[in-house]
């Protein structure tokens, strides 16, 4: 790694948006917010740019990353889209879903932002600040969730700094994310497969596409870090299921479950999903073992659950 960089913290203004487009120009990275979680965003034409990517967050290897476009009308420009694909990007783009698609041979994406596949993922975010920086940037954005590899994603700016401070040229200020997941990767095909459980509940997809969609990969493909056993890890122990704290623990609740802190009090899962990370953070904060109460496996909840069996996992 080189040496620590200031990094600056930009208001999602005119002035602060034409800043983190030039950075973006310029090779340089900026996290910035979008619906799900903050992503640390590069120039996806550059491969110097999103190696830079892979150096800030120390990720253990060249895994393929999602880009990020401003329209389905962009994303077919690097990508080929069959009438499956048209038909998810039409009914949740701008939205928290990522398809993975043939590469377009006139793409002029950089090779190592798809790790040298003939595929890449693509996304349209549904957030402003997000679709205010494509804009003006003016070249795809490479984006991973803005964390050090392996840990808790970001859904507030602080968090971002907090894993990447000194690392990173910029990340743009917008609040706390709406969704708080990761995107649903769907790759279409036949069948179509369920690469990640994210913040669009997979039944949407089933519907939209009128047939069911597999679980995971066929095994010819990649693996996702995202589907790294421990992943999102808090520092201490994670236990599940648990109704109530054993002495020394702290305790996540959800719904009737209560804790220290309460995922949604009410049992909602979008404010479940939306609060999660921003809790095991502050939780983790204690430095005590976090016990956590069970979350329904449907909907959203299926996201959720992978999320934390993954920060329960044991750490590699
Ligand atoms: O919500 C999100 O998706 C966030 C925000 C910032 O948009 N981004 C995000 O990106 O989670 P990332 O790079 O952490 O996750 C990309 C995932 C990885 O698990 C990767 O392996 C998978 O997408 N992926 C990317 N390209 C792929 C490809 N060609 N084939 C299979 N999986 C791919
Ligand atoms: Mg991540």
């Amino acid at each position: 790694m080189t040496e620590a960089i200031n990094t600056e913290v930009l208001q999602p203004d005119s002035s602060g948006l034409a800043r983190a487009a030039e950075l973006i120009r310029r090779r340089q990275l900026v996290a910035f917010p979008t619906e799900t979680v903050y992503g640390l965003g590069g120039n996806a034409k550059d491969d110097r740019a999103v190696a830079r990517i892979f150096e800030a967050k120390e990720r253990p290897s060249f895994n393929p990353l999602i880009v990020h476009m401003p329209s389905l009308a962009a994303a077919r420009q690097v990508a080929v889209f069959d009438a499956d694909a048209e038909a998810l990007a039409r009914a949740f783009w701008p939205g928290p879903l990522s398809l993975v698609l043939p590469i377009r041979e006139d793409a002029a994406l950089a090779p190592l932002v798809s790790a040298g596949l003939p595929t890449v993922a693509l996304r349209v975010p549904d957030h402003p600040v997000a679709q205010a920086l494509l804009e003006a940037a003016g070249v795809p954005i490479a984006a991973p969730s803005a964390n050090p590899s392996g840990r808790i994603s970001p859904t507030r700016p602080d968090h971002v700094l907090a894993g990447l401070s000194g690392r990173i040229a910029a990340v743009v200020d917008g609040g706390p994310c709406s969704v708080g997941l990761e995107s649903t990767i769907i790759a279409p095909g036949n069948p179509p497969r369920l690469l990640r459980p994210g913040g669009l509940p997979t039944d949407a997809v089933a519907a939209c596409l009128g047939r069911p969609v597999l679980n995971g990969t066929s095994g010819d493909e990649i693996t996702s870090p995202g589907q790294m056993r421990s992943h999102y890890a808090p520092g201490a122990s994670v236990r599940l299921g648990a109704i109530e704290a054993r002495p020394g623990e702290v305790m996540l609740g959800f719904g009737d479950v209560s804790g220290d802190i309460n995922l949604s009090p009410t049992g909602d899962l979008t404010e479940a999903a939306a609060n999660l990370f921003h809790a095991l953070r502050q939780l983790d904060r204690t430095g005590k073992p976090i016990a956590v109460a069970p979350v329904p496996l449907h909907g959203l909840g299926i996201a959720i659950n992978d999320r934390l069996s993954r920060a329960a996992a044991p750490r590699p």
